[in-house]
Protein backbone atom coordinates (compact mmCIF):
# COMPACT_ATOMS: atom_id res chain seq x y z
CA UNK A 1 0.00 0.00 0.00
CA UNK A 2 1.33 3.39 -0.82
CA UNK A 3 2.00 6.28 2.06
CA UNK A 4 -0.13 8.63 2.72
CA UNK A 5 -0.13 11.95 0.87
CA UNK A 6 1.75 14.61 2.28
CA UNK A 7 0.30 17.22 4.29
CA UNK A 8 0.42 20.76 5.03
CA UNK A 9 -1.77 22.12 7.76
CA UNK A 10 -4.00 20.14 10.06
CA UNK A 11 -6.60 17.93 8.00
CA UNK A 12 -9.81 17.97 9.97
CA UNK A 13 -10.87 14.71 11.76
CA UNK A 14 -14.65 15.08 10.64
CA UNK A 15 -13.64 15.24 6.87
CA UNK A 16 -13.90 11.34 6.62
CA UNK A 17 -14.83 10.05 3.12
CA UNK A 18 -13.64 10.49 -0.85
CA UNK A 19 -12.85 13.52 -3.38
CA UNK A 20 -14.05 12.63 -6.69
CA UNK A 21 -13.28 14.13 -9.50
CA UNK A 22 -13.60 14.22 -13.56
CA UNK A 23 -10.85 15.40 -15.69
CA UNK A 24 -8.44 15.78 -18.53
CA UNK A 25 -6.31 12.09 -18.86
CA UNK A 26 -3.60 11.40 -21.12
CA UNK A 27 -4.38 12.21 -24.83
CA UNK A 28 -8.16 12.35 -25.89
CA UNK A 29 -9.09 9.82 -23.18
CA UNK A 30 -10.14 11.35 -19.78
CA UNK A 31 -9.41 10.27 -16.44
CA UNK A 32 -11.02 10.16 -12.72
CA UNK A 33 -9.50 10.80 -9.90
CA UNK A 34 -10.15 9.68 -6.09
CA UNK A 35 -8.51 11.45 -3.11
CA UNK A 36 -9.69 9.47 0.20
CA UNK A 37 -9.09 11.54 3.40
CA UNK A 38 -9.30 9.47 6.44
CA UNK A 39 -8.29 10.51 10.31
CA UNK A 40 -6.78 13.47 9.96
CA UNK A 41 -4.75 11.84 6.96
CA UNK A 42 -4.92 11.12 2.60
CA UNK A 43 -4.72 7.48 2.46
CA UNK A 44 -4.90 7.11 -1.09
CA UNK A 45 -4.70 8.72 -4.59
CA UNK A 46 -6.27 6.61 -7.36
CA UNK A 47 -7.30 7.10 -10.69
CA UNK A 48 -8.16 5.32 -14.08
CA UNK A 49 -8.73 6.53 -17.57
CA UNK A 50 -12.81 7.01 -18.24
CA UNK A 51 -14.22 8.24 -21.68
CA UNK A 52 -16.48 10.21 -19.47
CA UNK A 53 -14.72 13.25 -18.33
CA UNK A 54 -17.51 15.76 -17.94
CA UNK A 55 -18.64 14.39 -14.10
CA UNK A 56 -18.56 11.88 -11.36
CA UNK A 57 -20.71 11.12 -8.36
CA UNK A 58 -21.29 8.31 -6.28
CA UNK A 59 -25.15 6.91 -5.93
CA UNK A 60 -26.60 3.59 -5.12
CA UNK A 61 -22.89 1.96 -4.53
CA UNK A 62 -21.03 2.70 -7.39
CA UNK A 63 -18.97 5.71 -9.17
CA UNK A 64 -20.81 6.95 -12.23
CA UNK A 65 -19.18 8.88 -14.70
CA UNK A 66 -20.56 11.14 -17.54
CA UNK A 67 -19.51 12.61 -20.11
CA UNK A 68 -21.62 16.03 -21.55
CA UNK A 69 -23.91 13.49 -23.12
CA UNK A 70 -24.45 9.28 -22.82
CA UNK A 71 -24.63 6.90 -21.26
CA UNK A 72 -22.91 6.64 -17.51
CA UNK A 73 -19.86 4.51 -16.87
CA UNK A 74 -20.06 2.90 -13.97
CA UNK A 75 -16.87 2.02 -11.63
CA UNK A 76 -16.40 0.88 -8.19
CA UNK A 77 -15.63 2.67 -4.89
CA UNK A 78 -11.66 1.31 -6.45
CA UNK A 79 -12.37 2.66 -9.83
CA UNK A 80 -12.66 -0.58 -11.41
CA UNK A 81 -14.94 -1.01 -14.00
CA UNK A 82 -18.12 -1.95 -13.57
CA UNK A 83 -21.01 -2.89 -15.99
CA UNK A 84 -23.52 0.10 -15.98
CA UNK A 85 -26.98 -0.90 -14.00
CA UNK A 86 -28.88 1.86 -13.78
CA UNK A 87 -31.38 0.75 -16.15
CA UNK A 88 -30.34 3.81 -18.46
CA UNK A 89 -31.20 3.17 -22.88
CA UNK A 90 -30.87 6.60 -23.98
CA UNK A 91 -28.04 9.56 -23.52
CA UNK A 92 -28.38 12.04 -20.51
CA UNK A 93 -26.43 15.16 -19.51
CA UNK A 94 -23.63 15.65 -17.69
CA UNK A 95 -25.51 17.08 -14.23
CA UNK A 96 -27.30 14.88 -12.19
CA UNK A 97 -28.61 16.33 -9.21
CA UNK A 98 -29.29 15.18 -5.96
CA UNK A 99 -32.13 16.31 -3.66
CA UNK A 100 -30.95 16.19 -0.20
CA UNK A 101 -33.99 15.36 1.40
CA UNK A 102 -34.73 12.03 -0.54
CA UNK A 103 -31.48 11.37 -2.03
CA UNK A 104 -32.96 11.24 -5.70
CA UNK A 105 -30.84 11.92 -8.24
CA UNK A 106 -32.97 14.19 -11.16
CA UNK A 107 -31.52 12.92 -14.59
CA UNK A 108 -31.94 14.63 -18.26
CA UNK A 109 -31.53 14.25 -21.88
CA UNK A 110 -32.64 16.22 -25.12
CA UNK A 111 -34.23 13.54 -27.33
CA UNK A 112 -34.74 15.00 -30.92
CA UNK A 113 -37.94 13.78 -32.94
CA UNK A 114 -38.79 14.38 -36.52
CA UNK A 115 -40.93 17.83 -35.07
CA UNK A 116 -40.70 18.22 -31.64
CA UNK A 117 -37.71 18.48 -29.58
CA UNK A 118 -38.46 16.34 -26.18
CA UNK A 119 -37.06 17.41 -22.74
CA UNK A 120 -37.01 13.78 -21.09
CA UNK A 121 -36.26 14.16 -17.24
CA UNK A 122 -36.32 10.99 -14.90
CA UNK A 123 -35.18 10.01 -11.22
CA UNK A 124 -33.48 7.08 -9.30
CA UNK A 125 -34.35 7.02 -5.89
CA UNK A 126 -31.90 6.39 -3.52
CA UNK A 127 -31.00 2.88 -4.30
CA UNK A 128 -30.52 3.77 -8.22
CA UNK A 129 -33.72 2.33 -9.57
CA UNK A 130 -35.65 4.32 -11.84
CA UNK A 131 -38.69 5.85 -9.99
CA UNK A 132 -40.19 8.23 -12.47
CA UNK A 133 -39.84 9.53 -15.64
CA UNK A 134 -41.52 12.40 -17.75
CA UNK A 135 -41.14 14.12 -20.79
CA UNK A 136 -41.44 17.65 -21.42
CA UNK A 137 -41.94 19.09 -25.22
CA UNK A 138 -39.27 22.52 -25.93
CA UNK A 139 -39.97 25.16 -27.55
CA UNK A 140 -36.70 24.42 -29.74
CA UNK A 141 -33.62 22.84 -29.82
CA UNK A 142 -31.56 24.27 -27.38
CA UNK A 143 -28.85 23.69 -24.98
CA UNK A 144 -29.26 21.65 -21.70
CA UNK A 145 -26.43 21.32 -19.90
CA UNK A 146 -27.86 21.96 -16.20
CA UNK A 147 -31.31 22.26 -14.72
CA UNK A 148 -32.83 23.67 -11.40
CA UNK A 149 -34.11 20.79 -9.06
CA UNK A 150 -36.68 22.06 -5.98
CA UNK A 151 -37.92 19.73 -3.63
CA UNK A 152 -41.53 20.00 -5.76
CA UNK A 153 -39.73 21.12 -9.20
CA UNK A 154 -37.94 21.18 -12.10
CA UNK A 155 -36.89 23.92 -13.95
CA UNK A 156 -35.07 24.27 -17.25
CA UNK A 157 -34.03 27.33 -19.38
CA UNK A 158 -34.10 27.47 -22.85
CA UNK A 159 -31.50 30.24 -23.98
CA UNK A 160 -31.07 31.70 -27.65
CA UNK A 161 -28.74 28.42 -29.33
CA UNK A 162 -29.38 25.64 -32.04
CA UNK A 163 -27.51 22.72 -32.60
CA UNK A 164 -24.34 23.36 -34.87
CA UNK A 165 -24.96 20.24 -36.74
CA UNK A 166 -22.81 17.13 -37.32
CA UNK A 167 -21.94 14.61 -35.04
CA UNK A 168 -21.02 15.92 -31.62
CA UNK A 169 -24.13 16.48 -29.76
CA UNK A 170 -22.74 18.97 -27.47
CA UNK A 171 -22.13 21.59 -30.06
CA UNK A 172 -24.64 24.50 -30.06
CA UNK A 173 -24.27 27.73 -31.86
CA UNK A 174 -26.17 30.87 -30.99
CA UNK A 175 -29.23 31.75 -32.42
CA UNK A 176 -29.55 35.55 -32.55
CA UNK A 177 -32.97 37.09 -32.11
CA UNK A 178 -33.93 33.37 -30.29
CA UNK A 179 -36.61 34.10 -27.64
CA UNK A 180 -35.28 32.17 -24.30
CA UNK A 181 -38.16 30.99 -22.02
CA UNK A 182 -38.23 29.67 -18.75
CA UNK A 183 -40.00 26.55 -18.01
CA UNK A 184 -41.62 24.95 -14.89
CA UNK A 185 -42.64 21.79 -14.13
CA UNK A 186 -43.79 19.49 -11.04
CA UNK A 187 -41.52 17.00 -10.40
CA UNK A 188 -44.50 14.07 -10.02
CA UNK A 189 -46.33 15.97 -13.01
CA UNK A 190 -46.24 13.63 -16.24
CA UNK A 191 -44.42 16.38 -18.24
CA UNK A 192 -47.61 18.06 -19.93
CA UNK A 193 -48.74 21.03 -17.42
CA UNK A 194 -45.66 23.47 -18.46
CA UNK A 195 -45.57 27.09 -16.90
CA UNK A 196 -43.57 28.77 -18.98
CA UNK A 197 -41.84 32.60 -18.96
CA UNK A 198 -40.70 34.42 -21.35
CA UNK A 199 -37.24 36.63 -20.55
CA UNK A 200 -34.83 38.85 -22.00
CA UNK A 201 -32.33 36.31 -23.92
CA UNK A 202 -29.46 35.04 -21.76
CA UNK A 203 -27.80 31.98 -22.10
CA UNK A 204 -26.96 30.09 -18.49
CA UNK A 205 -24.61 27.67 -18.28
CA UNK A 206 -24.81 26.15 -14.61
CA UNK A 207 -28.03 26.42 -11.72
CA UNK A 208 -25.90 27.64 -8.69
CA UNK A 209 -29.35 25.88 -6.18
CA UNK A 210 -32.87 26.53 -6.38
CA UNK A 211 -36.42 25.99 -3.65
CA UNK A 212 -39.24 26.47 -3.37
CA UNK A 213 -40.12 29.41 -0.64
CA UNK A 214 -42.25 28.36 2.10
CA UNK A 215 -44.60 25.25 2.11
CA UNK A 216 -47.51 26.45 0.21
CA UNK A 217 -47.33 24.34 -2.47
CA UNK A 218 -47.67 25.83 -6.35
CA UNK A 219 -48.90 29.14 -4.53
CA UNK A 220 -45.13 30.10 -3.19
CA UNK A 221 -42.56 31.40 -5.02
CA UNK A 222 -39.33 29.50 -6.61
CA UNK A 223 -36.35 31.04 -6.36
CA UNK A 224 -33.29 29.91 -8.24
CA UNK A 225 -29.23 31.17 -8.27
CA UNK A 226 -27.77 30.98 -12.01
CA UNK A 227 -24.54 31.44 -13.84
CA UNK A 228 -25.88 33.77 -16.34
CA UNK A 229 -23.67 34.88 -20.24
CA UNK A 230 -24.77 37.91 -22.59
CA UNK A 231 -25.95 36.35 -25.85
CA UNK A 232 -25.98 37.95 -29.46
CA UNK A 233 -28.82 40.31 -30.23
CA UNK A 234 -30.89 40.08 -33.62
CA UNK A 235 -28.76 41.01 -36.75
CA UNK A 236 -25.31 41.35 -34.35
CA UNK A 237 -22.74 39.46 -36.15
CA UNK A 238 -21.62 36.55 -34.60
CA UNK A 239 -19.13 33.39 -35.57
CA UNK A 240 -22.33 30.74 -36.38
CA UNK A 241 -19.44 28.06 -37.15
CA UNK A 242 -18.17 27.30 -33.81
CA UNK A 243 -19.86 26.37 -30.60
CA UNK A 244 -20.41 28.56 -27.66
CA UNK A 245 -20.41 25.85 -25.75
CA UNK A 246 -16.57 25.00 -24.28
CA UNK A 247 -14.86 21.69 -23.43
CA UNK A 248 -15.18 22.14 -19.97
CA UNK A 249 -18.74 22.48 -20.38
CA UNK A 250 -19.17 26.55 -19.89
CA UNK A 251 -19.89 28.88 -21.93
CA UNK A 252 -17.14 29.87 -23.86
CA UNK A 253 -18.28 33.42 -24.91
CA UNK A 254 -17.58 37.10 -24.32
CA UNK A 255 -20.96 39.00 -26.01
CA UNK A 256 -21.02 42.03 -23.84
CA UNK A 257 -18.00 42.01 -22.92
CA UNK A 258 -17.90 39.34 -20.36
CA UNK A 259 -18.35 35.96 -18.80
CA UNK A 260 -21.64 34.69 -16.40
CA UNK A 261 -22.39 37.05 -13.33
CA UNK A 262 -24.66 35.19 -10.52
CA UNK A 263 -28.46 36.67 -11.16
CA UNK A 264 -31.40 35.57 -8.35
CA UNK A 265 -34.21 34.71 -10.32
CA UNK A 266 -37.60 34.80 -8.31
CA UNK A 267 -40.94 32.69 -10.02
CA UNK A 268 -44.47 33.50 -7.95
CA UNK A 269 -47.67 33.48 -10.05
CA UNK A 270 -47.19 34.44 -14.34
CA UNK A 271 -43.83 36.48 -13.22
CA UNK A 272 -39.97 36.12 -13.05
CA UNK A 273 -37.83 38.67 -11.74
CA UNK A 274 -34.21 38.68 -12.29
CA UNK A 275 -31.58 40.44 -10.41
CA UNK A 276 -28.27 40.53 -10.57
CA UNK A 277 -26.35 40.10 -7.56
CA UNK A 278 -22.40 40.71 -8.25
CA UNK A 279 -20.05 41.50 -11.44
CA UNK A 280 -17.49 39.04 -10.91
CA UNK A 281 -17.52 36.25 -13.24
CA UNK A 282 -18.06 33.25 -12.38
CA UNK A 283 -18.36 29.76 -12.88
CA UNK A 284 -18.29 25.96 -11.36
CA UNK A 285 -21.44 26.89 -8.38
CA UNK A 286 -22.15 24.47 -5.77
CA UNK A 287 -23.87 24.78 -2.48
CA UNK A 288 -23.92 22.71 1.14
CA UNK A 289 -25.44 19.22 -0.65
CA UNK A 290 -27.45 18.91 2.38
CA UNK A 291 -29.15 21.92 0.70
CA UNK A 292 -29.53 20.54 -2.59
CA UNK A 293 -33.33 21.16 -3.49
CA UNK A 294 -34.12 23.41 0.16
CA UNK A 295 -33.46 26.70 0.56
CA UNK A 296 -29.58 27.74 1.11
CA UNK A 297 -27.93 30.50 2.39
CA UNK A 298 -24.12 30.65 1.02
CA UNK A 299 -23.36 29.60 -2.54
CA UNK A 300 -19.46 28.86 -3.85
CA UNK A 301 -18.22 29.23 -7.30
CA UNK A 302 -14.58 29.95 -8.69
CA UNK A 303 -14.08 33.05 -9.84
CA UNK A 304 -13.12 33.80 -13.54
CA UNK A 305 -10.98 35.50 -16.10
CA UNK A 306 -11.00 36.18 -19.63
CA UNK A 307 -7.27 35.68 -20.68
CA UNK A 308 -7.58 37.15 -23.97
CA UNK A 309 -9.70 39.88 -25.70
CA UNK A 310 -12.38 37.75 -27.06
CA UNK A 311 -12.92 36.03 -24.27
CA UNK A 312 -11.87 32.24 -25.39
CA UNK A 313 -9.60 31.94 -22.96
CA UNK A 314 -10.44 31.81 -20.39
CA UNK A 315 -8.43 31.37 -16.60
CA UNK A 316 -9.63 31.01 -13.09
CA UNK A 317 -8.56 33.04 -10.03
CA UNK A 318 -9.62 32.05 -6.71
CA UNK A 319 -13.33 31.60 -5.18
CA UNK A 320 -15.98 32.87 -4.47
CA UNK A 321 -18.79 32.94 -1.44
CA UNK A 322 -21.89 34.17 -1.90
CA UNK A 323 -24.29 35.19 1.36
CA UNK A 324 -27.41 35.23 -0.07
CA UNK A 325 -29.11 36.90 2.49
CA UNK A 326 -27.09 39.58 2.09
CA UNK A 327 -25.63 39.77 -1.38
CA UNK A 328 -22.20 39.98 -0.22
CA UNK A 329 -19.36 38.03 -1.88
CA UNK A 330 -16.36 37.03 0.28
CA UNK A 331 -13.19 36.84 -1.89
CA UNK A 332 -10.23 33.72 -1.34
CA UNK A 333 -7.05 33.60 -3.71
CA UNK A 334 -4.70 30.87 -3.78
CA UNK A 335 -1.91 33.10 -4.95
CA UNK A 336 0.51 33.69 -8.15
CA UNK A 337 0.67 30.89 -10.74
CA UNK A 338 -2.00 29.05 -9.12
CA UNK A 339 -5.81 28.12 -10.11
CA UNK A 340 -8.64 26.70 -7.99
CA UNK A 341 -11.53 24.52 -9.12
CA UNK A 342 -15.06 24.06 -8.37
CA UNK A 343 -15.11 24.18 -4.85
CA UNK A 344 -16.92 21.25 -2.44
CA UNK A 345 -18.37 21.90 0.31
CA UNK A 346 -18.36 19.62 3.02
CA UNK A 347 -20.82 20.25 6.62
CA UNK A 348 -18.58 19.54 9.14
CA UNK A 349 -20.24 17.13 11.78
CA UNK A 350 -21.23 19.56 14.35
CA UNK A 351 -22.06 22.74 11.53
CA UNK A 352 -25.57 23.95 11.68
CA UNK A 353 -25.32 26.53 9.09
CA UNK A 354 -23.86 25.89 5.32
CA UNK A 355 -20.85 27.90 5.66
CA UNK A 356 -20.12 25.59 9.03
CA UNK A 357 -17.60 23.06 7.11
CA UNK A 358 -14.88 23.00 4.84
CA UNK A 359 -14.69 23.82 0.97
CA UNK A 360 -12.62 21.43 -0.65
CA UNK A 361 -10.71 22.48 -4.28
CA UNK A 362 -7.85 21.13 -6.27
CA UNK A 363 -5.32 23.60 -6.81
CA UNK A 364 -3.36 23.66 -9.54
CA UNK A 365 0.07 24.52 -9.09
CA UNK A 366 2.01 25.76 -12.14
CA UNK A 367 5.31 26.53 -9.54
CA UNK A 368 5.44 22.73 -9.17
CA UNK A 369 3.74 21.45 -11.66
CA UNK A 370 1.54 19.41 -9.87
CA UNK A 371 -1.92 19.80 -8.21
CA UNK A 372 -3.28 20.40 -4.01
CA UNK A 373 -5.98 19.44 -2.43
CA UNK A 374 -7.23 22.92 -0.50
CA UNK A 375 -9.15 22.46 2.76
CA UNK A 376 -10.28 25.51 3.62
CA UNK A 377 -12.71 26.75 6.34
CA UNK A 378 -15.84 27.84 4.68
CA UNK A 379 -16.96 29.74 7.78
CA UNK A 380 -13.69 32.29 7.95
CA UNK A 381 -13.84 32.70 4.12
CA UNK A 382 -11.30 34.88 2.68
CA UNK A 383 -10.45 35.66 6.19
CA UNK A 384 -7.59 33.05 6.72
CA UNK A 385 -5.42 30.79 4.72
CA UNK A 386 -6.12 27.26 4.24
CA UNK A 387 -6.91 24.55 6.89
CA UNK A 388 -4.73 21.60 5.14
CA UNK A 389 -2.85 21.78 2.09
CA UNK A 390 -3.09 17.66 0.53
CA UNK A 391 -0.15 17.41 -2.28
CA UNK A 392 -1.13 15.10 -4.75
CA UNK A 393 1.16 13.08 -6.88
CA UNK A 394 -0.13 14.29 -10.38
CA UNK A 395 -1.24 17.70 -11.91
CA UNK A 396 -5.25 17.67 -12.09
CA UNK A 397 -5.62 20.59 -14.42
CA UNK A 398 -9.06 22.34 -13.81
CA UNK A 399 -11.55 20.94 -16.07
CA UNK A 400 -15.01 19.59 -15.13
CA UNK A 401 -16.75 18.82 -11.96
CA UNK A 402 -16.71 16.14 -8.97
CA UNK A 403 -18.40 15.08 -5.78
CA UNK A 404 -17.50 14.44 -1.99
CA UNK A 405 -18.70 11.18 -0.66
CA UNK A 406 -18.74 11.04 2.44
CA UNK A 407 -17.70 7.65 4.71
CA UNK A 408 -21.65 7.60 5.72
CA UNK A 409 -22.78 7.24 2.31
CA UNK A 410 -20.78 4.35 1.59
CA UNK A 411 -22.94 2.53 3.74
FE1 LIG B 1 -21.25 21.51 -16.06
Amino acid sequence: MDPPLPIEGILPPDLQGTLLRAGPGEGAMGALHAVELRDGTAVSYLTCESAADANVLWHAGSVLALAEVGLPLQYSRQLEAEDFSGGLTVPIASHIHREAATGHRVLFGVEEGAETTQLRVGEWDAAGALASFQSVTLERSTWQHDLAVTARHIIFIESPTEPLGGDDAVDFRWAPGAECWVGVVRRDGDGSAVRRFRLDPCLVTHVVGAYDEGIGGDEGGIVLFVCRYEVPEKGQPVDLTSSVVGEPGIGMTSIGGGLAVLERWRIEGERLERVQVDDRWVEYPRVDPLCEGAAFRYGYCVEMASGVAGGMEVDHLGLLRLDTQRDEVAVWNPGQYRTAGEPLFVRSVDGHGDDEGWLLTVVDDATRGASDLYVLDASSFGRRGPQAVIHLPVRLPFRSHGEWVGADRYR
